[in-house]
């Protein structure tokens, strides 16, 4: 199968969003870490680096990372924390490798301009190949918080054999680059099935545009029942082709920090860079249905009526429903102080604190009770 080479041409502008997205990430996921004091080293892996920059001196992935360093420099030294960048960049079947060194120069020169974050990190070049790394690197992530970009062509990394490695982890957050589409056209050949098994007919059960979303779906269904890993889309249109990132964590805190990214990058739909669900025909009726309920309106619906059937009692339940969800803790929010000015509900004070805040770091609870 031919694959494209990212760096011939300029990056367009879904490979933009992509790595706006992977440094919105960073930038929320290091000051976390920094500020926690949860470990004194933090590592980040771009395992699939490319050369630094494009050709239009557009900032790649690696120095994104380096830039979002230098964001936290001042609390990076202030708490003693080391962070580690692991970088790594090779072409197969080339002898001679022009990425790596294009890689290896644009950071070294970021670092020579910027001493600051020198001292901060300590950065490490790999010019491997991803499978013969990952094996070696991964008692590091297995060891420290690490945030870990799979920044991959097509999907053959997706495979088994790695994704259910970092399931294992603990404190590991990543973010894989997928090109969906070739899924959609390839996934039935052994080619495919050899480094990802996926049900074929169940990915394509839906119209193409759906199909990032739903291999989301078959994966959560290879991880183990008692799995904590979550795991959320955000799809990416590309002309006619569908790529999007996978990104993974356990803690409910990743979780947030991501949905809120993804949400405020589209505010209709928080999974995609397009309107995946059409919620813009959603406002006019239709003869049959009526009007059709936008992707916030029908969450808001759901979450109404499972506070009626008592399913969702508290702000505990109702927090892990949003992240179960895929949604943010304001459309919950929202709803529920629509019921209780409707007074189909009641809760003490204002707020039905619908944060990671409240449930999960001061853990207070609240009750909704039905009128
Ligand atoms: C999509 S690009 C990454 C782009 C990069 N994140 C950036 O911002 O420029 C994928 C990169 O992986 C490299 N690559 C391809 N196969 C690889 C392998 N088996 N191991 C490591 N790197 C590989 C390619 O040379 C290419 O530069």
């Amino acid at each position: 199968m031919a694959r494209k080479d990212l760096h011939e041409k300029p990056f367009d502008e879904t490979t933009i969003a992509k790595l706006e997205v992977f440094e919105d990430y960073a930038q929320a996921w290091i000051p976390t870490f920094v500020m926690s004091g949860i470990s004194n080293t933090i590592c980040i892996f771009d395992f699939f680096a490319g050369t630094g920059y494009d050709k239009n001196s557009v900032e790649g992935s690696p120095i994104r990372i380096l830039n979002k360093i230098k964001q936290q420099i001042g609390n990076i030294f202030q708490k003693g924390i080391k962070v580690k960048v692991y970088l790594n960049e090779w072409e197969p079947q080339k002898k001679e490798q022009e990425k790596f060194d294009l890689l290896k120069t644009a950071c070294l020169d970021y670092l020579k301009q910027n001493n600051d974050v020198k001292r901060a990190i300590e950065l490490e070049f790999y010019n491997e190949d991803f499978e013969d790394l990952f094996p070696k690197v991964l008692p590091i992530i297995q060891q420290y918080p690490s945030l870990v970009y799979f920044d991959q062509n097509g999907i053959k990394f997706l495979s088994e054999k790695y994704f259910l490695e970092l399931e294992k982890t603990k404190q590991t957050d990543f973010l894989y680059f997928v090109s969906a589409s070739y899924f959609w056209r390839f996934g039935e050949s052994k080619e495919f099935k050899v480094h990802l098994d996926i049900d074929m007919a169940a990915a394509k059960k839906d119209p193409y545009r759906f199909i990032h979303r739903n291999i989301i779906e078959q994966l959560r269904q290879k991880l183990p029942s008692n799995s904590k890993l979550k795991l959320y889309p955000f799809s990416l249109k590309k002309g006619p082709n569908i790529h999007g990132i996978i990104f993974g964590a356990s803690h409910p805190r990743a979780v947030d920090k991501f949905l809120s990214i993804a949400w405020k990058r589209n505010e209709t739909n928080g999974e995609a860079n397009f309107d995946i669900d059409e919620d813009n025909k959603k406002t006019q009726l239709t003869i049959f249905e009526g009007k059709r309920l936008t992707k916030v309106e029908d969450f808001k619906d759901r979450v109404r009526r499972k506070i009626l059937a008592n399913e969702i009692r508290n702000n505990f339940d109702l927090l892990n429903f949003v992240y179960d969800e895929g949604h943010v803790g304001n459309h919950a929010s929202e709803c529920l102080r629509e019921m209780k000015k409707n007074k189909e509900i009641n809760f003490d004070g204002n707020s039905p604190l619908v944060t990671y805040d409240n449930v999960y770091k001061i853990k207070k609870k609240i009750e909704y009770k039905i009128l």
